[in-house]
């Protein structure tokens, strides 16, 4: 039995860091070999159990509305021309069993807006939010980091946050802990800051796109003001919910990539890249010819 049955994807950015790229399509929906960011965040909660996404999207975004929807043409030509194997592909983009809801963030207030206003489907309940840009891959044999989540949860009930170390010169770019030892691989949150300057960041432990927050965090996310960047802030309602209830940090086993930066979305396409059964070997040739030119130039 899972325990996190609902999931919350905010969509609702502009991805300016992409133009002209997502000048008319959603950043989420730039692939990583051939597959959309969004289906990656999808595809690891669902292997956490949820079976409820809950996207908070905007302006521009219906593309990804389309992507998890049928898509009845296609599907009727691919079986026309006997192509079952790509018929799989785009019908297997979502389980039959999970739902997909959609809520408009009516004007982009910021990160703890956009959770808020998931507020009338999630209820009291706790749940999980994927941000997509942060791509999060595993090695054969390791569990998707959501799910890794999940099974902290089934044991510890309380609030989690994902995170790893950055350079302090990066600190500015997250929500940054504060935290002390709590068991191997888990640290106890004492305090939460978004994007503080390197010089007075409590500490250089960085949150990353991934969270369980229990459903109590609705009535701190309501009440609060703009917060960093003149935004209303998740990071600032998980302060607030911290002084209530435990909030865990949790080091993830995984690579993360920012696939919000340019050479991030890179590393990430070069890591799938090598990896995916279709462009592994030419791929790598590929690179050690280009490395190969480079050098000679
Ligand atoms: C958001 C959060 C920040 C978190 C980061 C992880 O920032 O506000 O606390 O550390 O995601 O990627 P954004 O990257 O949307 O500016």
């Amino acid at each position: 039995m899972t325990l996190i049955r609902k999931a919350v994807f905010p969509v609702a950015g502009l991805g300016s860091r992409f133009l002209p790229a997502t000048k008319a399509q959603p950043k989420e929906m730039l692939p990583i070999v051939d597959k959309p960011l969004i289906q990656y965040a999808v595809e690891e909660a669902v292997a956490a159990g949820v079976t409820e996404l809950v996207f908070i999207t905007g302006r521009n975004k219906r593309a990804i509305e389309d992507h998890f929807d049928k898509a009845y043409e296609l599907e009727a030509e691919l079986e026309a021309a006997g192509k079952q194997a790509l018929l799989d592909v785009v019908r297997g983009v979502i389980p039959k069993n999970v739902s997909c809801i959609y809520i408009r963030q009516p004007a982009p207030l910021g990160l703890g807006h956009a959770v808020l206003c998931a507020r009338p489907i999630i209820g009291d309940e706790p749940f999980a939010v994927l941000l997509a840009d942060d791509f999060m891959d595993t090695a054969p044999g390791q569990k998707p980091v959501l799910a890794q989540m999940a099974e902290v949860y089934a044991y510890e009930r309380s609030s989690i946050l994902a995170v790893q170390d950055v350079p302090r010169e990066h600190t500015r770019q997250y929500g940054i802990v504060s935290a002390t030892p709590y068991r191997p691989g888990l640290e106890l949150v004492q305090d939460i800051v978004e994007k503080p300057q390197p010089e007075v960041a409590p500490s250089t432990l960085a949150v990353v796109g991934r969270y369980v927050l229990s459903g109590s965090i609705f009535d701190y996310l309501a009440r609060l003001g703009k917060g960093a960047g003149g935004e209303i802030q998740l990071t600032d309602g998980i302060a607030a919910l911290m002084k209530q209830e435990r909030v865990l940090a949790y080091r993830y086993q995984g690579q993360r990539y920012d696939c919000g930066s340019k050479l991030g979305y890179l590393q990430a396409t070069a890591a799938i890249g090598l990896k995916h059964p279709e462009t592994a070997e030419g791929f790598r040739a590929c690179l050690a010819s280009l490395l190969g030119e480079g050098r000679a130039s």
